[in-house]
């Protein structure tokens, strides 16, 4: 009988990740940076930010914009697959934060395809309409503005936009309908979200690893 334990998903991650994303010395280098400036360790896990990238590289995206850099880990992760022609809009609340990752992206070698804006994202997305459509569209920051950054990914996105959205499971405290943790109350309402607006079609699928037990869902920008 298998042995199902939180301790042995984490192995099985870690064999994963040692298997399939092995050692980069670049992405490694920035998670050293962002642990050794007192940043929280809350980038994806590795095969995730893999999977990311594979996405990227899979939808033939471009141009992509990120809602949470942190420390640039899947900001990385994510340049790479838009390639020397291609561009990633990174934004960040935090000007300390955006310090750390604007190192780490250069000393990776994508530095030059990588746009970090500093701000709330409430206020910096407008600032970018008018530009091209974006093609992919990353969240990753607070969850209780996950709808008004869907709403944006719609906006600056196109037919067949794709947009990933990170955190949808919390420890399973996603399911607790008469939960008051704003993060739930957010995570749960851009779920519903990506269920009913008709500019979305979406799935969403739980992961258990390296950080613990989460998810994050992926949905494609349709015709309304
Ligand atoms: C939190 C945020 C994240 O984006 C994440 O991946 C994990 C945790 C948080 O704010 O708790
Ligand atoms: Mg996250």
């Amino acid at each position: 009988m298998a042995d199902s334990t939180p301790a042995n998903w984490r192995l099985t991650d870690d064999y994963l990740s040692a298997t399939l994303v092995g050692h980069d010395a670049q992405l490694e280098a920035a998670l050293a940076a962002q642990t050794e400036a007192g940043l929280p360790a809350i980038e994806v896990a590795p095969v995730a930010g893999k999977l990311l990238n594979l996405i990227a590289r899979m939808s033939g995206a471009r141009r992509i914009l990120e809602i949470g850099t942190l420390g640039g880990y899947s900001t990385i992760w994510l340049a790479r697959a838009a390639g020397a022609d291609g561009e990633v809009v990174t934004i960040e609340a935090e000007p300390e934060n955006a310090a750390i990752a604007r190192a780490s992206i250069d000393a990776a070698g994508v530095g030059e395809r990588v746009a970090i804006r500093i701000g709330r994202a409430s206020d910096v997305l407008p600032t970018l309409e008018g530009s091209e459509p974006f093609d992919l569209v990353f969240i990753d920051a607070d969850k209780q503005s996950n709808t008004i950054y869907l709403d944006w990914a719609a906006t600056l996105g196109r037919d067949g936009t794709v947009i990933a959205l990170d955190n949808i499971g919390r420890d399973g405290e996603v399911v607790r309908a008469d939960s008051v943790d704003p993060m739930v109350i957010g995570t749960r309402d851009a779920l519903r979200m990506l269920a009913e607006d008709p500019r979305f079609d979406a799935t969403a699928l739980q992961t258990v690893g390296s950080k613990g037990w989460d998810g994050f869902a992926v949905a494609l920008v349709v015709a309304s």
